[in-house]
């Protein structure tokens, strides 16, 4: 799939599944953007971005940091057709032995970020006319259990800022989508569960794929959808 002309940035990007999308989506032609609240990728992984514009120590959820990262980011890319929203994080803590700041962490990273990428990206995004944003939300946060409230509460609440930026922009020529993993097949989840069965879990290529094709224009009527991409978990 062609994405060449295409100016994409990717928050998260140094992380596991978000380095897959900048990967995927340079092979397909794309300029992109990568941008991370650590200072630079990891040296072992830093070939996947030799031909991404970087954006190191930027923390999205700071006060005023996502204008003036994404200002410059349209700046150097000549224009903004895509966000993919990856940047995040997770924490497994019960009500009684967690704390307060762990709701707070994981709204500010899962959802404020989200929320302030999509409107300091969105004046470039309406000028293209014709552009995607695909949010990471997380499969379980359609029903929570115990010690995941705090995760799930700030990954519903990604659901829900996906159907309503969606709704917002259905006539503006965005469109808005969020994919919705189950457990990624990655080195701090591999480390986390020694004794899983890695070969059902869905491999970061794979998300990427499907993000691929909503940023293709095959998937210009696709709007609002919480997309499931759950391996054979
Ligand atoms: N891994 C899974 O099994 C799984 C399952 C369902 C959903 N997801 C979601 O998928 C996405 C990617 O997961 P992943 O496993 O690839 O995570 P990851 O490897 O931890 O990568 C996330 C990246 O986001 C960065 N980041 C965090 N907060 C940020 C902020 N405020 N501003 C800018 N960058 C920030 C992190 O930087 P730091 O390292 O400095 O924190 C990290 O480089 C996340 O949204 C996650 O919640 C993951």
């Amino acid at each position: 799939m062609s994405l060449a002309g295409k100016k994409i940035a990717v928050t998260g990007a140094f992380g596991s599944l978000g380095m897959a999308v900048v990967e995927a989506a340079l092979a397909a032609g794309a300029s992109v953007a990568a941008i991370d609240r650590a200072p630079s990728p990891h040296p072992s992984t830093a070939a996947a971005f030799a031909k991404a514009q970087l954006f190191g120590d930027v923390d999205l959820s700071a006060d005023g940091i996502a204008e003036k990262t994404f200002a410059l980011a349209a700046e150097k890319l000549g224009g903004l057709d895509a966000l993919i929203n990856v940047a995040g994080a997770f924490r497994w803590e019960t009500l009684e032995k967690g704390s307060l700041e762990t709701w707070d962490l994981l709204y500010n990273v899962n959802l404020r970020s989200a929320v302030a990428a999509s409107k300091a990206a969105l004046p470039a995004l309406l000028r293209s006319g014709n552009a995607r944003i695909v949010n990471i939300g997380a499969a379980a946060a359609h029903k929570a259990s115990s010690g995941m409230g705090a995760y799930t509460a700030s990954k519903a609440g990604v659901f829900r800022f996906t159907e309503a930026l969606a709704d917002e922009l259905k006539d503006r020529g965005v469109t808005v989508n969020a994919i919705l993993p189950t457990t990624i097949d990655t080195p701090a989840n591999r480390k986390d569960m020694p004794d899983a069965d890695f070969s059902r879990w869905v491999k970061p290529a794979e998300i990427a794929d499907v993000i691929l094709f909503l940023l293709s224009d095959r998937a210009r009527a696709i709007t609002g959808a919480l997309i499931p991409v759950a391996g054979r978990v």
